[in-house]
């Protein structure tokens, strides 16, 4: 799909639901008592599959309209094996926390998923839950995966890397221990699990580096707002601030502290963001953006900051490649176990569109030129919703557009991307 560059963007957006919080609220639901309603539900491939997967294990799920879900839970321990493998599609969050909950049901359960899922470290998550009592067997450390649930042994967990998959796996699996659950992580992670567990009635201890759970009774959610994803949001937010002349709204947004780690590096590159209407959403701050163009310096980001903008570090490359100055990414390791290797796509992807960019083994160096990137070539999504969105705000953005191969897998995390990006262009420039 060829992206053409455009002289700006304008208008008032909003982004479907976040899809973290979408797969944790179906998940959780699926063994919470009675009827969960799930409203602004973030419709993806990714959270369709997770849909589809409760319903092979047993689970009511009543879709009420487009955007609001009614789940009728089982129960802690009412999920039953189905007779084929559950299949987790693209969805990695799908098959990090499933099994986690897996591990205190009766059965043997199997999870597969797409090629670049099936490529993708899942010891990860299998060394933990094997410490707790589950028997999980992966294939050459990846999927599919066998998940026998067994009796659950509570642990506390040093999370080896930085990771809000492993931790909710930890969690999830630590609802059916005897006692106390803790897992500690160097580097805060996103936090929706843990939010959304105290949500649902479970006692949840937090401090600075790690989050403790009691098994609960039940859990009762009754209600979940799904705020607007604030990964969904970010390719507008960065198109705004690249194209001269552009004024963006983005309406109801989640904003939680270990999700905007963009906003904070916006800032220190001279963005101009105003956050306004402050507000909670399924009991995580939420708000809306206003985004208005200017111009960057390069800025450095370490291990430390990653985890609060791992999803967004593709489009941080595309901002340095416009800054002032040299920016560099450190620590970032994680990204080349992410749906593709996206260090290597970026680099290659940018760098054959005119960027002055270089890879590490742990991220990449980047000299910015204050004006537009060439553009002129083609990207390869290479399987991946981040790199192709990141390809088409490029193109956006670019002298000469882009070609972006694979621009359909976007839809694995936000379907609609490309109709509303057309709906906010200004005037082509070419
Ligand atoms: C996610 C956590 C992150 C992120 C992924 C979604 C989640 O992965 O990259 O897109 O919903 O917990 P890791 O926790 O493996 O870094």
């Amino acid at each position: 799909m060829k992206i053409e560059p455009a002289a700006a963007i304008d208008g008032h957006i909003a982004v479907p639901g976040d899809k973290s919080l979408s797969h944790r609220a179906v998940l959780l639901s699926a063994v919470g008592e009675g009827e969960t309603r799930i409203s602004g539900f973030g419709r993806s491939e990714d959270t369709e599959a997770t849909i589809a997967a409760v319903r092979d294990l047993g689970v009511r799920v009543y879709e009420a309209d487009h955007e609001t879900l009614r789940v009728f839970g089982n129960g802690l321990r009412g999920l039953t094996p189905p007779k084929k493998p559950i299949d987790c599609g693209n969805a990695g969050t799908l098959m990090r926390l499933l099994p986690g909950l897996l591990a205190g049901q009766e059965g043997t359960f199997e999870l597969t998923g797409d090629d670049s899922l099936r490529s993708r470290p899942m010891e990860r998550i299998a060394e933990p839950l094997r410490r707790m009592g589950a028997a999980v067997e992966t294939t050459d450390g990846r999927a599919p995966l066998m998940v026998e649930g067994g009796t659950i042994t509570p642990i506390t967990y040093e999370l080896p890397v930085a990771s809000a998959q492993v931790k909710s796996a930890v969690l999830l699996a630590g609802l059916y221990g005897d006692g106390e659950t803790t897992v500690e992580e160097p580097l805060p992670t996103r936090d929706h699990t843990e939010n959304l567990l105290a949500q649902a009635g479970v006692a949840v201890r937090r401090q600075p580096h790690s989050v403790t759970i009691s098994p609960p009774e039940a859990l009762r959610l009754g209600e979940i707002e799904v705020p607007g994803d604030f990964s969904s949001a970010a390719p507008f937010i960065v198109a705004a601030t690249l194209l001269a002349g552009s004024s963006l709204t983005v309406h109801g947004v989640n904003l939680n502290a270990r999700r905007t780690g963009l906003l904070d590096v916006l800032e220190r590159m001279g963005a101009n963001i105003t956050v306004f209407n402050r507000r909670r959403i399924a009991g995580e701050p939420a708000g809306d953006l206003d985004i208005r163009p200017s111009q960057l310096v390069g800025t450095t980001i370490n291990a430390r900051e990653v985890p609060l903008l791992v999803d967004e570090l593709p489009l941080f490359a595309l901002l340095a490649v416009h800054a002032r100055g040299d920016s560099v990414l450190r620590g970032a390791a994680e990204l080349r176990a992410k749906e593709t290797d996206r260090i290597e796509a970026v680099v290659d992807g940018l760098r054959k569109l005119g960027a002055h960019i270089r890879a590490t083994q742990d991220g990449f160096t980047i000299r910015g030129v204050p004006s537009r990137i060439r553009g002129g070539g083609a990207i390869d999504a290479r399987g991946d919703h981040r790199i192709a969105m990141l390809g088409a705000i490029t193109g956006l953005v670019s002298r000469e557009g882009v070609d972006v191969e694979g621009a359909e897998s976007a839809a694995v995390s936000f379907p609609g991307f490309y109709d509303l990006l057309d709906s906010l262009r200004g005037n082509t420039t070419s």
